[in-house]
């Protein structure tokens, strides 16, 4: 490499460099790449093949990341894909607290596993797509729910809008006409307090001090979780291609 590449040149010859080193090639999604902003060709692995042929791209497991086992578990996506998870256990704990029933802590251990593991934006949404054909109706239904019911308050269970929100979007920020039009949907639906009660357990000042196991849950998950035999992926559901993409989230096609 030298000083009179450009940018996109360094990145290409470091990619190269990279390659040779190792023995795969990583071409990202286009929705990881414009996450960087980036619009630009992605790596051309046919090129760099050609220039050293012991190379591949990812069709397998990613050696970068924990392999999982054949037939993962929710448990399994908690410790080897989700991250530490503690604002996951802390919430589940706190409805524990709260009285919630079994299927509602469920709920609030979950709420977030979009986030966690998956994509951000939008997190309920998709986080309640991805368990959808495993819990109950109404956990799925809250799980969407709660990412519209958290920015708005609800005196009746001492629920203000939160203080963070104010801290991260700004005092001016406003949700999008389409949680709004939710909102409005949602807060006449026979569901809406189950919604309601994962933004109430959400632990928005997260605690670094308390340290929740997620054994702790282990009988909560088995009862309320109709984990797949074949799998979470493997199971011809839906949604499997889903939690796929976080086993491999680099394969290539
Ligand atoms: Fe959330
Ligand atoms: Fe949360």
């Amino acid at each position: 490499m030298n000083a009179s590449m450009s940018a996109a040149q360094r990145a290409d010859a470091m990619e190269a460099e990279m390659a040779a080193e190792l023995d795969y090639i990583v071409v990202k999604s286009r929705l990881h790449m414009m996450a960087e902003g980036d619009l630009s060709p992605p790596p051309n692995a046919g090129a760099m093949i050609r220039a050293n042929p012991k190379l591949r791209v990812l069709m397998g497991d990613d050696p970068r990341l924990p392999a999982m086992p054949e037939k993962p578990t929710l448990i399994d996506f908690f410790k080897l894909r989700f991250g530490p998870s503690m604002h996951l256990l802390q919430s589940a704990r706190h409805a524990v607290k709260g009285g919630l029933p079994e299927k509602m802590v469920l709920a609030c251990l979950l709420h977030d596993i979009a986030g966690a593991g998956f994509i951000r934006g939008d997190h309920g949404y998709w986080g309640a797509q991805l368990v959808e054909p495993y819990v109950d109706e109404e956990v799925t239904w809250a799980i969407r729910a709660h990412q519209v019911l958290r920015f708005y308050a609800d005196e009746s269970v001492g629920y203000e809008y939160p203080q963070s929100y104010v801290t991260l979007f700004g005092a001016d920020y406003r949700p999008d006409p389409y949680v709004e039009e939710d909102y409005k949907r949602m807060r006449d639906h026979k569901w809406y307090m189950s919604g309601r009660m994962i933004t109430v357990h959400d632990i928005y000042s997260f605690d670094p001090n308390v340290h929740v196991e997620l054994e702790e849950f282990t009988d909560i998950i088995g009862r309320n979780f109709r984990q797949p035999e074949q799998g979470l992926g493997f199971d011809n559901s839906p949604v499997a291609h889903m939690w796929r993409a976080m086993i491999r989230p680099a394969k290539y096609l």
